[in-house]
């Protein structure tokens, strides 16, 4: 169980927790072999996010294709006062998956508008990503603290490390949402929305439902950024796992499935192969054509937003889109 002590001071208004690196390696290692061996192959899309990843998913959010992060930004910088109004202040802000926290920024600028001092919490995956942005967050804002999270955000929520006393406003931007099963989404929010007061709030981003075409050229775009960030996680087996995959031998594959109304990206053997593993000990076999789905990522329509929200202990206040309703950000308040 992580514990408080384990905040580290970086500067006087900069705080890092690091989840042990030991944990996460053994934990990578648990789920290639689980999920290689098993009867439908699938590997965990969190484990897309090493450096190489990351920054191969900073560059599919600058792809024309990929219109998600650039409409929700337009929300934010049009309504970021309105969000902040919403709630009674002064807030803090507490960020699942912050990454480089670029479009946080309308967000810490309207409160400080607000408020005189503002205390953020972000929580992310990726250690890097979250030293980076954070230091250059305080280097920006002089009324800013920050108290950030390298971890798991099950494991940050359960724990006694996240200690807030104000109106809490939590960020989970980006769609981020969508890469969770149904099931698993609702057991996200409803770890967060026990880990906070009644009042305190939490401010979604998600990619609404629309036309196939559309939807499949975002998580196919024509450069192949985006199949190369599938791609590297099978390059990053290799690197830490000493793994012995042929990265040419895969194919990036990306449907909509309107039913279940969400994106499904699939790595495609496009011969028989196998393929060693050193460091579980394990050769997996794949036939020509067999997949390994890498990452799904639902779509929603306002309905469903409502449902999500009131499965987890919220109800939905507002919800904020761009003209063309190509994307949402919802305010869903703790009941
Ligand atoms: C991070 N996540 C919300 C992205 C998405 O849209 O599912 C990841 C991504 N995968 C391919 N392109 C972007």
């Amino acid at each position: 169980m992580p514990e408080r002590d384990h905040l580290t001071p970086i500067s006087d208004r900069f705080h890092l927790y690091r989840a042990p690196e030991r944990t996460r390696t053994a934990s990578f290692a648990d789920d290639v072999r689980i999920g290689l061996t098993a009867a439908r192959k699938v590997l965990p899309p969190k484990y897309f996010y090493d450096e190489l990843g990351s920054a191969l998913f900073e560059a599919i959010c600058v792809l024309p294709e990929y219109y998600l992060t650039r409409v929700e930004m337009q929300i934010l910088e049009r309504d970021a006062a309105e969000m902040i109004a919403a709630l009674d202040g002064p807030i803090e802000l507490v960020e699942f998956g912050s990454g480089s926290a670029r479009k946080t920024r309308t967000l810490i600028a309207a409160a400080l508008e607000a408020q005189a001092r503002l205390d953020y919490h972000p929580i992310d995956i990726s250690p890097a990503a979250l030293v980076d942005s954070t230091a250059s967050l305080v280097a920006e804002y002089d009324r800013l603290h920050v108290s950030a999270y390298a971890s798991d955000y099950f494991d940050v929520l359960d724990s006694e490390l996240l200690r807030t006393s104000q109106r809490v406003l939590a960020l989970f931007l980006g769609s981020n949402i969508g890469n969770y099963a149904p099931t698993q989404a609702r057991e996200l929010l409803r770890a967060m929305s026990a880990a906070f007061k009644p009042g305190d709030a939490l401010l979604l981003g998600a990619d609404l439902k629309k036309d196939a075409a559309e939807l499949e050229l975002a998580y196919n775009d024509p450069t192949g950024v985006t199949a190369s960030f599938n791609k590297n996680v099978l390059a990053r087996i290799n690197r830490d796992l000493g793994g012995h995959f042929d990265l040419d031998a895969f194919a990036h594959v990306s449907r909509y499935d309107a039913a279940r109304g969400s994106v499904d990206s699939y790595l495609v053997a496009q011969r028989g192969c196998s393929v060693r593993i050193d460091a579980i000990d394990t050769t997996v076999r794949f036939a020509a054509a067999e997949t390994i789905h890498t990452e799904s990522s639902h779509k929603f329509d306002a309905s469903d937003i409502s449902a999500l929200g009131t499965e987890s202990g919220f109800r939905v206040a507002r919800i904020w889109t761009d003209d063309a309703k190509r994307y949402a950000v919802s305010l869903l308040v703790i009941a």
